[in-house]
């Protein structure tokens, strides 16, 4: 391992919405030998509230303007999900490491192509933010399946469930961003989930979904609660079910089911461990949003990114999650708008 205990990494990000200002301030107060030294926004006023707010030296509205700072040794990508392959190509041809939000890409195509530029710079490190792997429960429950307390894994069941007060803000983001689509940009997370748990890619995928509370979404090519189910290597399955309407809150649910038992993660996804008992009855209340229920594993992912850079090695999550996951999403998209089974063309 080389380490230079004074060695600061220096850090420019794009992308300072719901999520990137997150970012903007994990890496500004909450990451350990991490300097927020520039950020870049189409948006003006989001530029100059993170200089002022955050304290951040370097402020851009022209990303490639950015990659010019030679201050700067990584790049932080939080724009939406259409900018990401072109961003990464752009910031490890200027020889950045490079961190991107999720998904790796929207096209298979593009992201096989980002694939073979980190492949070309194998001395930057690349991460791709399946922050999910870095949150204490799914981390946990992987040691679990690693030290054979469920056997062999075989099925995957998955919740991955929006609440439905944030559909305005959604309905905003989706409008004004191409997201991908329900698979591509919320399923996401549990397809990589499903693909880590068992060890084995996926062959078949059948995909289905509606939009009952709001039929805007079709309008947008898009469903608010969609179902997959899908065959893996080795007879193993896995079942998916996204949605954006969840009344309760963000509900975010995992089981994975081997030979010898099951682990199941945020059964019940309470906001904290508190029960208020009155008139009602019993109330747990729910975890309100992304932000809330991951809080711990978005900034556990960069203190990782950046102990990679500072240590000269790579994170587990690796371009070829982000390729094998887009693959995935892509052909669930498919096969919900064609109404087939799809067969997955996953690349080795
Ligand atoms: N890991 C997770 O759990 C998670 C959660 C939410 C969002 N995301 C991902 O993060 C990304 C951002 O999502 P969001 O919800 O913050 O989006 P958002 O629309 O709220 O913010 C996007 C930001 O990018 C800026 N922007 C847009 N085009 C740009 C360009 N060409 N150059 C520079 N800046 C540009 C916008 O001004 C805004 O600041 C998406 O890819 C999304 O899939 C991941």
């Amino acid at each position: 391992m080389q380490l230079n205990d004074n060695k600061r990494i220096s850090v420019g990000l794009v992308g300072l919405g719901r999520l990137g200002r997150q970012h903007a301030e994990n890496l500004a107060f909450r990451i350990p030998h991490c300097t927020l030294t520039a950020v870049c926004s189409v948006k003006e006023e989001e530029v100059e509230a993170a200089k002022r707010d955050l304290g951040v030296p370097y402020g851009y509205t022209d990303y490639e303007e950015m990659l010019r700072n030679n201050e700067l040794d990584a790049i932080f990508i939080a724009s939406p999900s259409g900018f990401h392959c072109k961003q990464i190509e752009q910031a490890l041809a200027a020889g950045f490491h490079v961190f991107s939000e999720k998904p790796l890409g929207l096209y298979i195509e593009e992201a096989l192509r980002v694939q073979e530029a980190v492949i070309r710079h194998p001395n930057q490190v690349f991460m791709l933010g399946f922050m999910r792997r870095y949150d204490r429960s799914y981390a946990y429950a992987k040691q679990q399946i690693e030290a054979g307390a469920i056997g062999e894994p075989v099925l995957v069941r998955c919740y991955g469930l929006d609440p439905a007060q944030a559909m305005p803000s959604f309905l905003q983001f989706a409008k004004s961003n191409y997201s991908g689509g329900l698979f591509l940009d919320m399923a996401i997370h549990d397809l990589d989930l499903a693909r880590w748990y068992l060890g084995a890619e996926a062959e078949t995928v059948w995909a289905i979904g509606g939009s009952h509370r709001y039929p805007e979404l079709e309008q947008l090519e898009d469903a608010e609660t969609g179902a997959a189910l899908v065959q893996f290597e080795g007879k193993k399955m896995g079942i998916f079910v996204a949605s954006r309407n969840c009344a309760h809150g963000y509900h975010i649910e995992t089981e994975i089911i081997g030979t010898h038992g099951s682990l199941r993660i945020g059964t019940i996804p309470e906001k904290n461990q508190v029960a208020l008992m009155d008139d009602r009855g019993i109330v747990r209340e729910c975890a309100s949003g992304f932000l809330e229920r991951f809080e711990q594993a978005y900034v556990d992912e960069v203190i990782e990114f950046i102990r990679c850079i500072r240590e000269d090695r790579k994170p587990e999550v690796t371009v070829a999650d982000g390729v094998q996951s887009t693959i995935l999403g892509y052909a669930c998209k498919q096969s919900f708008e064609t109404g087939q089974l799809v067969a997955v063309h996953h690349r080795k």
